[in-house]
């Protein structure tokens, strides 16, 4: 295995020691720890930077898996305390026998653990994972799916919360931000008795050269449960004032507690199913882009065809704009629904069945399981929503989510691709509407109570389908016409 895939298996990015003596001084007294151990230390970052600020060395203890690490490590703490302290031992995190006991005293676990999922790991077969993975006691398809995906700090985290829990042991270590959240769920899932949990938002491209949000998660043992778990939240600015509460409301994790609860009343169920677009996994083939008059495939293959199963469609990006330009790229829909037969293009559009025919190679070898047993050329994402001519729609994928007005174009109903979530509607009227209350102040603020934008796709339908527009109608006073466009009581 290459030494890159090597850094990879073990997560290996080094604190730098400006940041490990950053976090130290904003850890306040930590002086009152009879024991402070890094247990995935490497080089020893935070061990040195306790040295650093008189952490005397019979405090502090480091493990460490990898043996050219756990020497290089004591070599340096060695020199620092003028003595042969060795306070690092090689030591595997999962082998450990996790007892509460072992850690009677006062203790804080300190560091950076490595940031892989074992995803990642199974793709290197790589070993350096917990035994028993499912410890989130998945059942059936959500267990072989991708919420059986974790990242193993996450593991590790979970372990010392459940060592610290009801105690006055503490923790504080750099994760990323999407794996601090699961532990606050975890923490209010499992009713552990922890209490003082903040994020410190931190520079990961400036620290680690690497694209995703990450924090300094801190947490400390206490002796009693907390009704509702509550998070401090500071950005990387400015460690010393909060800009947001985040917590859990009603077993869901809420990002903007103080907003939420102002308008909690909103969260009730939208009145509409929210809808994603269809998915074809085949864009080179089934996404077309129109040159004059001519079609073309992302193969830069001429596509000449029917337009019965072609449809102007928008992606992501063009939801995004603020006036949104006249569709340029088609998508051919072969099914009205879910399951529909498709042979009958072969009659309907025999060109388009030909153009399927000559790509079935790659329509015929789509990965995911969905199109297995499904009529031939299947796509997914599909009803009578997708041909509804006038839609309210929003990309899943950008931070700043905006909702955008979707109608017919050379009339015909304008599609969009999976990576957006719509409204279909029949009338101009009930989309305008629509649009306005979403587009409202009242319905961003809510958004932004409830949702995470470091999430690859901030947006989901089931976040969506949490908005309900009756309360929003009231709140931006616009209820009349709302009662008066879709006669709901
Ligand atoms: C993100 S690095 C951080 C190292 C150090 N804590 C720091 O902050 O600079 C993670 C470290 O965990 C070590 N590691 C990975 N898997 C481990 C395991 N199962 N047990 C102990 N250490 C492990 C890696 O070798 C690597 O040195």
């Amino acid at each position: 295995m290459t030494e890159k895939l090597k850094k990879v298996e073990f997560g290996d990015f080094q604190t730098p020691l400006a940041l490990s003596s950053n976090v130290i001084s904003s850890l306040g007294d930590i002086n009152s720890y009879e024991l402070i151990i890094e247990p995935t230390c490497g080089l020893g970052s935070f061990l040195i930077s306790l040295a650093q600020q008189s952490i005397p060395h019979e405090k502090l203890e480091g493990w460490e898996i990898n043996p050219i690490y756990t020497e290089e490590a004591n070599k340096r703490i060695n020199k620092l305390f003028e003595q042969d302290v060795n306070l690092v031992k090689q030591q595997d995190f999962f082998e450990i026998e996790w007892d509460k006991g072992k850690f009677n005293g006062k203790t804080l676990f300190i560091g950076n653990p490595p940031w892989v999922t074992n995803s990642e790991l199974g793709k290197l077969s790589s070993q350096n994972l917990p035994e028993k993975a499912n410890f989130h006691g998945l059942k059936g398809l959500e267990a072989m799916t991708g919420k059986s995906n974790f990242d193993i700090s996450e593991w590790m985290l979970i372990k010392l919360l459940e060592i610290i829990s009801g105690s006055d042991s503490g923790i504080a270590f750099l994760i990323k931000t999407s794996v601090a959240r699961k532990l606050i769920q975890f923490i209010d899932k499992n009713n552990l008795s922890i209490n003082n949990i903040s994020i410190k938002e931190i520079d990961a491209k400036k620290h680690f050269d690497v694209s995703v949000d990450a924090c300094l998660f801190q947490a400390s043992g206490c002796d009693f449960q907390q009704n509702g778990v509550r998070c401090e939240v500071y950005n990387a600015q400015n460690w010393n004032e909060p800009y947001k509460i985040m917590g859990v409301v009603d077993s869901r994790l809420v990002s903007n507690i103080n907003d939420y609860i102002n308008l909690c009343h909103i969260d009730k169920g939208s009145e509409f199913k929210w809808r994603s677009g269809v998915k074809h996994d085949a864009s080179k083939v089934m996404e077309l882009t129109l040159h004059g008059d001519k079609l073309e495939n992302g193969n830069k293959e001429k596509v000449n065809i029917e337009r019965d199963f072609v449809y102007p469609m928008y992606k992501s990006s063009n939801l995004a704009k603020e006036i949104l330009p006249p569709p340029v790229k088609f998508m051919i829909v072969t099914q009205k629904k879910i399951g529909d037969e498709t042979n009958h293009i072969s009659t309907i559009a025999p060109l388009t069945w030909q153009y399927l025919i000559e790509n079935s190679e790659k329509l015929d070898g789509r990965k995911s399981s969905i199109y297995k047993n499904s009529p031939r050329f299947s796509i997914f994402g599909v009803g009578d929503y997708t041909f509804k001519p006038y839609k309210v729609a929003i990309s899943g994928m950008y931070k700043n989510f905006s909702f955008a007005k979707v109608g017919l174009f050379n009339d015909k109903a304008i599609v969009l691709d999976d990576t957006c979530y719509m409204l279909g509607f029949e009338t101009k009227e009930e989309a305008n509407l629509v649009y306005t209350l979403l587009s409202s102040e009242v319905c961003k603020k809510f958004i932004n109570s409830i949702v995470f934008t470091d999430n690859k796709r901030p947006i989901t339908v089931a976040l969506l389908n949490r908005i309900n527009l009756k309360e929003i109608a009231i709140e931006a006073g616009l209820d009349h016409e709302y009662v008066n466009t879709f006669n709901f009581e």
